[in-house]
């Protein structure tokens, strides 16, 4: 199975890029594609076709404050979170790059879904631009199943982990990255599930 994933430099993306093998052959995104089976975001032709595209790649951050709101900050997460994935997505569907793809798996969080965010005190939630990017990622994932392609697309909320942007009391992101694996090797995400797959629990958080 060829799996294509962003941002693999660090945090879950490494972790699942760490897993290749012969029946899980990894490539993947980065901005630093130093490492043998890493390609750069522009070089397109090179790329094997997936059958799994993993969109991963985001940046965080801190804080709900509209009093120091940070324009430039919220573009910026704007583009990492949201733009960017859209963009890549589409210029490797207009390659024809993803003519054997089958599983369109994109990395959300429990902040995409606006019920749980409605749940959440202020002082809970990241920033503007992680809910917001997040949560409109979720919509995305909704109207782009109205074009019915011939591949599955799913958000999934890989759970607080270990990493530099989640917390030290984390769950294991090298723990999840297998469960990720072991997911979809056994296809369970052929399935459209209505809501945020929280991979640690199997549960389905509400868009
Ligand atoms: N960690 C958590 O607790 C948590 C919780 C919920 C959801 N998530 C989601 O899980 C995914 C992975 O998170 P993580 O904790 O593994 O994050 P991470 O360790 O910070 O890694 C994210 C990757 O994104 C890429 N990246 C960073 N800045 C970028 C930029 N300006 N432009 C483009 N790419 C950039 C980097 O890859 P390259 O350097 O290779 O380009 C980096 O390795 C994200 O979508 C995140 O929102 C994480």
């Amino acid at each position: 199975m060829n799996v294509l994933i962003t941002g693999v430099s660090s945090g879950l993306g490494k972790e699942v890029f760490s897993l290749r093998n012969s029946s899980f052959a990894v490539y993947g995104v980065s901005r630093n594609p130093l490492t043998p089976h890493v390609f750069s975001y522009d070089s397109i032709e090179a790329l094997p076709n997936p059958e799994v595209l993993i969109l991963n790649a985001a940046i965080g951050d801190q804080g709900v404050d509209f009093r120091t709101f940070d324009a430039d900050g919220f573009k910026e997460i704007m583009d990492v979170n949201l733009m960017q994935p859209l963009s890549y997505f589409s210029t490797l569907y207009r390659a024809g790059k993803l003519s054997d793809l089958k599983q369109l798996l994109i990395i959300g969080s429990r902040f995409s879904s606006v019920p749980y965010i409605q749940s959440q005190e202020a002082s809970a939630l990241p920033g503007y631009g992680y809910c917001i990017s997040k949560a409109s990622l979720a919509l995305f994932v909704q109207v782009l199943r109205k074009e019915a392609f011939p591949f599955s697309i799913n958000l999934v909320h890989p759970g607080v982990l270990n990493t530099e942007m989640g917390s030290p009391e984390g769950l294991n992101a090298g723990d999840m990255a297998r469960k990720f694996q072991s997911k979809i090797l056994d296809n369970s995400f052929l399935q459209e599930f209505n809501g945020i797959y929280e991979l640690p629990t199997d549960e389905i958080i509400p868009f």
